[in-house]
């Protein structure tokens, strides 16, 4: 059973290509509990239910590392990587292109794991290269490490290499939770990593979001490993490590300025921070006769990107209105440039996040943007506080309507009474309405919704199918031609899908790949609109949060007279005959999707997917139904036509969406 527990573990958590049902995982691992309490002499270290952390430490053992943990050579523009190059063909005095494996640079925490054979008996943090601390007990928590190796033909004594980081996602959850309890919130996901490495008590650590991404190995006896260092990751990957899917290799240093400049366009869409790309010479021997220079090897250097975080100065604070009335303080910034583009205004959340930062007008201030997340204020430089900084006054009434201020109980954001009265909650409703995954009325951009508002000519959704061309000729800029097109959008727009009129209400909680599942499984509006919260626990992706939420919705008065309105307006979509999952149209087949796709995000692409029944996995194998490539696309494509994995691009699957399944 653990063999197979951890076969399931390294499917799920280092392939992502799980064979089994979370519940069925769950189960499996119970009933393992539940034999090993009845024979407790039978519990080994290495069992997988012997993740969840233990009793705290007294402090951190020392760790020497036979095999010093090195760092790398930076390049900062293309002309110093190209001087790498001539450098290594000076040395080797050979003129011949050289192969390099090519590597995200992740940004968190090195660490060496030390598996005798096959069993992880240590976790060290890098430290200073020749000393660490002994983190044993908190790497033995993080999924994506093997406490046995999988397999077989690894050395007797493998130390394997690589960096423990905290994926995006895992961070802003655990960041808004902490800000939600008052907790200790971390300037960025590579500080949260370390900050849970570094815990006593390996329990907290087994609640946090850590993953493992191996780049290389350290001391290895008794044991071969290939001889190129590709080779090498491929087999650590077989054993049961993760490695990053986004490595290639490439025929020479051409190859590795290419491989950045694709890799930095899709830098944003990466679920985790990478702060550069790090470039190795491929072959095993070639790297020996280079050798090392003081701290670093000559056979590597590290790319680096732009810096995700910059200082610059707070210039005022204004308080902006959401759509369910939250009240959100923005932060007006010196512009800075940061994350590769030009920063002027960052979320400071909510009034308890002002505090927290201590944070005052006129400061210096830490700005992070990373992803296509909203810039954020990480921390104030309160060393240099100018002589005439100034608190921040948070309103004590809605600066839109008025309206008193709310905050509900144990939630930290602030919200505006005012509801669908406040005209800046009309607007941001309308907005969301019209936009583009919505309702999709082309040429009602936010400008015009706020004129629109502003005008008095429409207060909620619905009054937008009474909107004449004469109503429109009466705003700036509008001319006849104008007002025809956008009446004439708005009327096209009455004919939707469920999904998308479920999502263009803008419940709360619900985007586009729940309203998609809500429309799958009620199939019509009124057997949605009446489920009970138990119905609507029934529905994938709908937890006890979503569902209240939805109940909210369905259960306040004016909400119904809208969507009354909007149906008379003429508002309408085909029923949905509900269909089982198997006889979904892609049932039973795995996607995998890759590079950058225009029309859509690849979450957004997912979720699609999984609505038409597929499984979505994040890596390419012989099991692998279609990859959908979109340009950037890298190691996945290549793998996918080794294997003959039917590859589509992104037009390709609209044209499949749209005619085959749609109805
Ligand atoms: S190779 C001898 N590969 O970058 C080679 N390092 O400045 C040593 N890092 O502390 C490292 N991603 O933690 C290598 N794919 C990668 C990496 C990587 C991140 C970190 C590593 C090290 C630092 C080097």
């Amino acid at each position: 059973m653990r063999a197979q527990i951890n076969q399931h573990n390294y499917r799920y958590h280092v392939l992502d290509e799980p064979v089994v049902s979370d519940a069925e995982y769950d189960a499996l691992l119970r009933r393992l509990q539940a034999l090993e309490q009845q024979y407790p002499a039978l519990i080994s270290s290495d069992s997988p239910t012997q993740r969840v952390g233990s009793a705290p430490l007294q402090q951190f053992g020392q760790v020497r590392h036979d095999v010093p943990m090195l760092s790398l050579d930076n390049a900062f523009d293309d002309e110093e990587l190209l001087a790498f190059d001539r450098r290594l063909k000076e040395r080797i005095g050979s003129d011949s292109a050289i192969e390099y494996a090519c590597e995200p640079k992740l940004d968190g925490i090195a660490v060496s794991l030390l598996y005798e054979n096959g069993s992880l008996i240590r976790g060290a943090t890098r430290g200073d290269g020749s000393t660490g601390e002994d983190i044993t007990h908190n790497v033995r928590t993080i999924d994506s490490v093997p406490l046995t190796l999988l397999g077989s033909g690894y050395p007797e004594v493998l130390e394997v290499r690589g960096e423990i980081y905290m994926p995006r996602a895992g961070f802003a959850s655990l960041n808004e939770r902490a800000r939600e309890s008052g907790d200790k919130v971390f300037v960025n996901p590579r500080n949260a990593a370390a900050g849970s490495l570094r815990q006593l008590d390996s329990r907290i650590t087994a609640q946090r979001p850590l993953q493992m991404c191996c780049y290389s190995v350290g001391r290895v006896d008794r044991g071969q490993l290939p001889e190129r260092h590709s080779a090498i990751l491929d087999c650590l990957n077989e054993w049961g490590l993760r490695i990053n899917a986004e490595s290639a290799i490439v025929t020479s240093i051409e190859g590795c300025l290419e491989y950045y400049r694709q890799l930095a366009v899709r830098r944003d869409e990466l679920p985790y921070d990478i702060d550069g790309i790090v470039f190795k010479v491929n072959a095993i021997a070639l790297q020996q006769t280079l050798g090392f220079v003081s701290r670093a090897p000559r056979w590597a250097i590290a790319r680096k990107f732009p810096a995700q975080e910059q200082s610059t100065r707070l210039l005022d604070v204004e308080f902006q209105v959401g759509r369910t009335g939250a009240i959100t303080p923005v932060a007006r910034l010196e512009p800075v440039f940061v994350g590769g583009v030009t920063v002027s205004n960052a979320t400071l959340h909510n009034r308890d996040e002002i505090e927290r930062l201590g944070l005052e007008i006129g400061d210096e201030v830490l700005v992070r943007r990373a992803g296509d997340v909203i810039p954020q204020v990480v921390s104030v430089n309160l060393e240099r506080r100018a002589a005439g900084s100034r608190a921040i006054t948070f309103p004590e009434r809605c600066p839109v309507c008025d309206s008193a201020l709310v905050q509900a109980e144990g939630e930290a954001v602030i919200r505006c009474g005012g509801g669908l009265v406040c005209a800046a909650q009309q607007k941001e409703a309308i907005k969301h309405y019209a936009s583009r995954r919505a309702l999709d009325i082309e040429g009602l951009g936010d400008k015009l919704v706020e004129q629109l508002v502003d005008a008095g000519l429409v207060s909620s959704v619905a009054d937008l199918y009474q909107l004449s061309v004469a109503d429109l000729s009466e705003l700036e800029r509008m001319g006849p031609r104008s007002a025809a097109n956008l009446v004439t959008a708005i009327a096209a727009s009455r004919e939707t899908s469920l999904a998308r009129f479920v999502y263009a209400l803008g419940i709360r909680e619900v985007g586009e790949a729940t309203a998609l599942s809500l429309a799958q499984h009620f199939g019509s509006w009124e057997a949605l609109q009446g489920a009970t919260e138990e119905r609507l626990l029934q529905v994938p992706d709908v937890g006890p949060v979503v569902a209240d939420y939805l109940r909210q919705f369905f259960d306040t008065v004016e909400n119904l007279t809208v969507v009354k309105a909007l149906r008379e307006a003429g508002v309408s979509w085909p029923d949905l005959v509900q269909t089982p999952a198997a006889d979904q149209p892609l049932a039973g087949e795995t996607w995998v999707v890759t590079g950058t796709l225009e029309t859509m995000t690849r979450d957004q692409a997912k979720a699609l997917l999984q609505g038409y029944g597929a499984k979505v996995a994040a890596s390419v194998s012989a099991k692998t139904s279609c990859l959908v490539a979109g340009p950037g696309a890298g190691s996945k494509l290549t793998k996918a036509e080794k294997l003959g994995v039917t590859v589509i691009d992104e037009t390709a699957l609209q044209t499949l969406l749209e005619r085959d399944f749609k109805d």
